[in-house]
């Protein structure tokens, strides 16, 4: 705080100057990072000028930054400096432009239909690969009702699914799952959905590790999952040992974690609910004494979508898909859906019938940023806006009905909503949906 103060009385005599630079560095200039304010109403009302970093630099300075592991620490914390990223969309040409901006039906836009006739689209117990986080039925649960729900648009049909058709799209392709636990389900949910049609001996997995892979031979094509809830690097990299008081982000960087997804066809990314745990240190990669900074998780996630939109934009749209899964909701308090309840997801056997419901559990901030990013990506990446879809969706989750890590005490016990899961969903279900609409685009 002292330093910076310092630092401020100097600050106005350097913006005029600094202002002049602006455009022209951004361009032109190699240095990585550049002093500017940028607005001045806002750069007041905080107290803080913001600094330009470019992101996904090899080196930074006269270091290559340390990677990031479930051991790093900060040397110190201080407040956030205002440093924001600076990234730029590189022009698409009209012929690589998607169609689906030109689709008039919003495909998100509709309601769930029972039906026990086209659903579920596979057997949970005939999925070799089904987890024990999302099998509900093997854990217990015996109101199978959340299966039997089809996604029906307002103003026009899904393409049924078609198990033949989808391999057809991905022959001597890959496709990779980028992101969180949530993102994890919907690859588990499409490996489901696809393997019943490819022999035992012609397919296969690798271990659980940060990448995991499906493998179908006659198709030459794989399924993959890549564990990295945060998009750019962190201290939460390990697929299993993640479970940390302090999260630490490289704000500026996907550069680790690109380096597994560059080779993909197919990319389908998500990213949310970690950053709803609290503040956020960041390790920027110009900082050689491991000095943190910490940032609210908005904050700090709207640097790592800034970091991922860097590489995003440099993405050929006729050589690779992209994708971005908006926010997974939740259903932790039911008296948002059932005023004068006091329970949560535990023990809801059907949809949300009230058109346009929206849990406190997904944040709009949150959303308007997403958007905001994405649609300056529009040409680049598609949205799979999954949220209100799955806000009616209070029944499609695990609550008790799933593997628990930890032994329960009686007490919990006792008292089911007080370790129900509704954030995970069970399959088959509602992430088989969301498979559905990613078919849909493809
Ligand atoms: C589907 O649901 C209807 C109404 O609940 C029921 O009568 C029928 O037996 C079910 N069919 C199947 C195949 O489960
Ligand atoms: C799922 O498969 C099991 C074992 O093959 C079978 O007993 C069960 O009836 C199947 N369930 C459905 C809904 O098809
Ligand atoms: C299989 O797919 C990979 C790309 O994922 C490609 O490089 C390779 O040439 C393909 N092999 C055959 C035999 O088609
Ligand atoms: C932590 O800071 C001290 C003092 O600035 C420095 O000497 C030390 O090398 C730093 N440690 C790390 C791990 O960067
Ligand atoms: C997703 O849809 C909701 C309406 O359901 C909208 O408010 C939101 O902006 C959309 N998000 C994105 C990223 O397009």
């Amino acid at each position: 705080m002292k330093l910076w103060n310092k630092k401020k009385t100097h600050f106005p005599l350097l913006v005029f100057v600094f202002s002049l630079f602006l455009v022209f560095s951004i361009l032109h200039n190699e240095r990585n990072i550049l002093q500017i304010q940028e607005n001045p109403d806002r750069a007041t009302r905080h107290q803080i000028p913001v600094t330009y970093v470019k992101p996904n630099r090899l080196s930074h300075h006269n270091h290559a930054p340390e990677v990031l592991d479930r051991f790093s620490t900060c040397n110190s914390t201080r407040e956030y400096s205002g440093r924001k990223i600076a990234w730029t969309d590189h022009p698409t040409p009209e012929y690589g432009r998607r169609r689906e901006s030109l689709e008039s039906c919003n495909v998100f836009s509709g309601k769930w239909v029972f039906d026990n006739f086209s659903y579920p689209l596979y057997n949970e117990s005939e999925c070799p690969y089904m987890s024990d986080q999302l099998a509900c039925h093997k854990h217990g649960r015996s109101d199978l009702g959340y299966q039997y729900w089809r996604w029906q648009p307002h103003n026009c049909n899904l393409k049924r699914w078609n198990v033949i058709e989808m391999w057809e799209k991905l022959r001597g392709k890959r496709l990779m799952f980028v992101g969180d636990s949530l993102n994890r389900g919907q690859w588990i949910s499409m490996v489901c959905l696809l393997q019943s049609v490819i022999p035992a001996d012609k397919r296969s997995m690798s271990p659980n590790a940060a990448l995991t892979i499906f493998r179908a031979e006659e198709y030459n094509a794989t399924v993959e999952f890549l564990w990295a809830p945060l998009l750019v690097e962190s201290n939460s990299d390990d697929p299993v040992n993640h479970r940390l008081n302090d999260r630490i982000i490289r704000p500026d960087s996907v550069l680790k974690h690109a380096s597994i997804w560059e080779n993909a066809d197919i990319l389908v990314f998500n990213s949310y609910l970690w950053w709803r745990q609290g503040p956020v240190k960041l390790l920027w990669s110009s900082e050689a004494n491991a000095v943190c900074e910490e940032l609210d998780g908005l904050g700090a996630m709207e640097l790592a979508m800034g970091a991922w939109a860097d590489w995003a934009s440099k993405v050929d749209p006729l050589k690779k898909r992209v994708f971005f899964v908006t926010m997974s909701p939740t259903h932790l308090w039911s008296r948002e859906w059932n005023p004068g309840n006091e329970g949560n997801c535990y023990n809801e056997k059907s949809p949300i019938e009230f058109e346009r419901y929206w849990g406190s559990g997904s944040d709009l901030p949150t959303m308007s940023m997403v958007e905001n990013v994405l649609s300056k990506l529009s040409s680049k990446v598609s949205v799979l806006n999954i949220t209100q879809l799955s806000e009616y969706r209070r029944d499609g989750h695990p609550s008790i009905y799933r593997k628990f890590w930890e032994a329960l005490r009686s007490e919990q016990l006792s008292n089911p909503p007080s370790y129900s899961d509704c954030i995970h969903w069970c399959l088959p279900g509602v992430p088989d949906v969301w498979n559905e609409l990613l078919y849909h685009f493809l």
